[in-house]
């Protein structure tokens, strides 16, 4: 099997809200593939961020793919706002809609590639009956909701079992990842790593932290 290049998808989460379409210009720059925008309800996880229209006024300053992380109840009621402002992949938590398998199928019907994300408690066999029509699978590797948050060790061997599940397909993980967890992540089999702090609020400048992230699979 062959494991798809490594992606870097910084998450707008730790940036500056007061300069997003900078902060992502920015980001393009230093090397990001996609820009990762968190979306939080205030009920599927204890935080509110943005929504459709932040994202529509952001689309022209993002020349990468937009990929849109809701972390929301029913998102099934929002995907096509969310394809309307110009997502690219669209990926909602599994634990949060009745009928995934419909759902990844009116995200496709939208225009986007589409994705399921897990919650570390929930297992990865409630979506291997989804893994030959997802574009991408998004494994939480902390418990979602705020960003700088530490790895949970404990993932590893998930990602392990879901890159068995999935083939070639992406395979991106969110939460603590840093050059130090980077390596781990990869050789268990991740190929898309989403990181906040560590690109936006980190020590390393944009170029330097996406670069090393990258390094981290070479
Ligand atoms: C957490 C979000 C993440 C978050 C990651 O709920 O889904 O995308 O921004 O932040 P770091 O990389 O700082 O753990
Ligand atoms: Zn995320």
């Amino acid at each position: 099997m062959t494991i798809p290049k490594i992606k870097v998808s910084p998450s707008l989460l730790s940036c500056d809200f007061s300069r997003l379409g900078e902060e992502i210009r920015a980001a393009v720059d230093a090397g990001a593939d996609m820009i990762h925008c968190d979306v939080m309800d205030g009920h599927f996880v204890p935080n509110i961020t943005f929504g459709p229209p932040v994202l529509a006024s952001l689309r022209s300053h993002c020349d990468v793919l937009m990929d849109v992380h809701l972390m929301i109840d029913a998102p099934e009621e929002y995907v096509k706002n969310f394809a309307d402002a110009g997502a690219d992949i669209i990926t909602f938590q599994v634990e949060a809609t009745r009928h995934p398998h419909r759902l990844i199928t009116q995200i496709k019907d939208l225009g986007c590639k589409a994705g399921v994300v897990l919650n570390p408690g929930t297992p990865e066999e409630t979506i291997e009956y989804l893994a030959n029509m997802v574009d991408m699978v998004l494994l939480m590797t902390v418990n979602p909701g705020f960003g700088g948050q530490s790895f949970i060790p404990e993932m590893l061997r998930k990602i392990e079992n879901v890159r068995a599940m999935i083939g070639d397909r992406d395979l991106e993980v969110d939460g603590g990842i840093d050059d130090k967890t980077a390596p781990a992540v990869i050789e268990a089999g991740a190929n898309v790593l989403v990181a906040g702090s560590y690109v936006f609020s980190g020590s390393y400048s944009y170029r330097e932290a996406i670069e090393r992230l990258k390094a981290a699979g070479a």
